[in-house]
C-alpha cells in the first residue's frame, strides 16, 4: 500500500475508474501525520466508495481506514474479509446493537447466509454466543454448518416462509436479500423486545441514480422513515445499514480472526490478467463466501 507518486492528484472521482474496496498488502511510504503505520507493516483495509479501488498495484487510504492484518492469515485470504466484515460490523454491532456481551440468550436469523456477508455474520454471532439459523439453498448447508449455524433453511424447498415459522421468534434478523423477504420476514421478530429486523439492500442508489443526489437521499429518507415507524407500532426496529470503512472495527475483527473464531470463506481466486473472469463470476451470482483478486500473483494459496 502506498501513496503513488503517478497518481498522487487522483481524489478518487475521476476516470479511469478503479473497482475494488479490499486490500491487504504492505505499507510502501507514510504521509508526515501517520505515526501509528510505518513502511513494512503488513496491513489490510475497506477502502470508502467515493476514493479509487483497491485492484492495482498501489492504494492510497488514510490511517484511520487501515488496520494490521492478521498475522494468521496469507494476504489472499486477509483480502476476503474487510469489505464483508465492516458490512456485517457495521448491520449487527453499529446498527443493530448487537456485540460479545448481549448476545448468548439471543436468536439471530440471516438471509442469504451463503455469500460474503452472509458467511461473516453467522461467524461474528457464533464467536458472540448467538443461536443462528442460517437461510441458504440446499447445498451451501454443509458450508454454512461448518461455520457452525445452528438451524439452516434451504429456501429453495418453497416452504421457507412456514419452515421459518414453525421454529422460536428471533431477536434479530440480518437481510441480505431484501424483496419479498422483507413483506413477511419482520414477523418472524419477537414483538415488543427490542428485537431488530436490520436490512443491508437498500433503494438508496437506485434512488440518486433515478432522482439526483438532493432528492434521491430525500426519497431514502421518507422511505426508511416510514418503514421505521410502521415496524415501529408493530412493536419490532427496523433499520438499513451501509458498509464505512474503520481502522479501529478492522483491528477488532483482526484480533476474533486470530483467536481462530473468524475464517476467510473463499469461493475462489483470479489473478490480475483474469479480472474480468472474476467480474463475471461474481455477476453470475451464487456466491459461497468471497472472490478474490490476488495483483501480485506471489501468493496463490487460498
Ligand atoms: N448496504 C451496504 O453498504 C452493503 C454492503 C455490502 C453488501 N450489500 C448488499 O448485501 C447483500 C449481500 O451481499 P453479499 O456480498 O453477501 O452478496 P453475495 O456474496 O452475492 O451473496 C448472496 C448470497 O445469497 C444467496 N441467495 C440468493 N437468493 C437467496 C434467497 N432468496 N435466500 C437466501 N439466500 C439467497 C446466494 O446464493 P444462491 O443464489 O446460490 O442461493 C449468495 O450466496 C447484497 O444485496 C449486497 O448488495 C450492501
Amino acid at each position: 500500500m502506498t501513496r503513488d507518486p503517478l497518481h498522487i492528484k487522483s481524489t478518487g472521482s475521476e476516470f479511469p475508474l478503479i473497482l475494488g474496496r479490499d486490500v491487504s498488502g504492505v505499507v510502501m511510504e507514510c504521509g508526515l501525520n501517520v505515526s501509528y503505520f510505518k513502511p513494512g507493516d503488513e496491513v489490510w483495509a475497506a477502502v470508502p466508495p467515493w476514493k479509487q479501488g483497491t485492484l492495482s498495484e498501489f492504494v492510497l487510504a488514510s490511517g484511520n481506514e487501515i488496520s494490521r492484518k492478521p498475522q494468521c492469515l496469507s494476504h489472499t485470504q486477509a483480502a476476503s474479509l474487510p469489505y464483508v466484515g465492516l458490512t456485517t460490523w457495521s448491520a449487527m454491532r453499529q446498527v443493530g446493537g448487537l456485540n460479545q456481551d448481549n448476545c448468548s440468550n439471543k436468536r439471530v436469523l440471516i438471509f442469504g447466509a451463503s455469500g460474503g456477508v452472509g458467511t461473516f455474520a453467522i461467524q461474528l454471532m457464533k464467536a458472540w454466543g448467538a443461536h443462528v439459523t442460517a437461510v441458504c439453498s440446499q447445498d451451501a448447508s454443509e458450508l454454512v454448518k461448518r461455520l457452525r449455524a445452528d438451524d439452516v433453511v434451504d429456501y429453495k424447498s418453497g416452504r421457507v416462509e412456514e419452515q421459518l415459522k414453525k421454529l422460536p421468534l428471533f431477536d434479530f434478523i440480518l437481510d441480505n436479500i431484501g424483496g419479498s423477504t422483507e413483506k413477511w420476514a419482520p414477523e418472524l421478530l419477537k414483538k415488543w423486545s427490542g428485537a431488530t429486523y436490520v436490512s443491508l439492500v437498500t433503494p438508496f442508489l437506485v434512488n440518486v441514480d433515478r432522482l439526483g443526489v438532493a432528492d434521491g437521499m430525500l426519497q431514502t429518507g421518507v422511505t426508511i422513515g416510514a418503514k421505521a415507524v410502521k415496524h415501529l407500532c408493530k412493536g419490532i426496529h427496523y433499520r438499513w445499514a451501509f458498509f464505512a470503512p474503520s481502522g479501529v472495527y478492522l483491528d477488532e475483527i483482526a484480533d476474533l480472526v486470530d483467536a481462530g473464531k473468524i475464517q476467510p470463506v473463499i469461493d475462489d481466486v483470479f489473478s490480475f490478467s483474469d479480472v474480468p473472469k472474476a467480474f463475471q463470476k461474481v455477476e453470475e451470482g451464487h456466491a459461497r463466501g468471497k472472490t478474490v483478486v490476488n495483483v501480485t500473483n506471489k501468493q496463490t494459496n487460498k
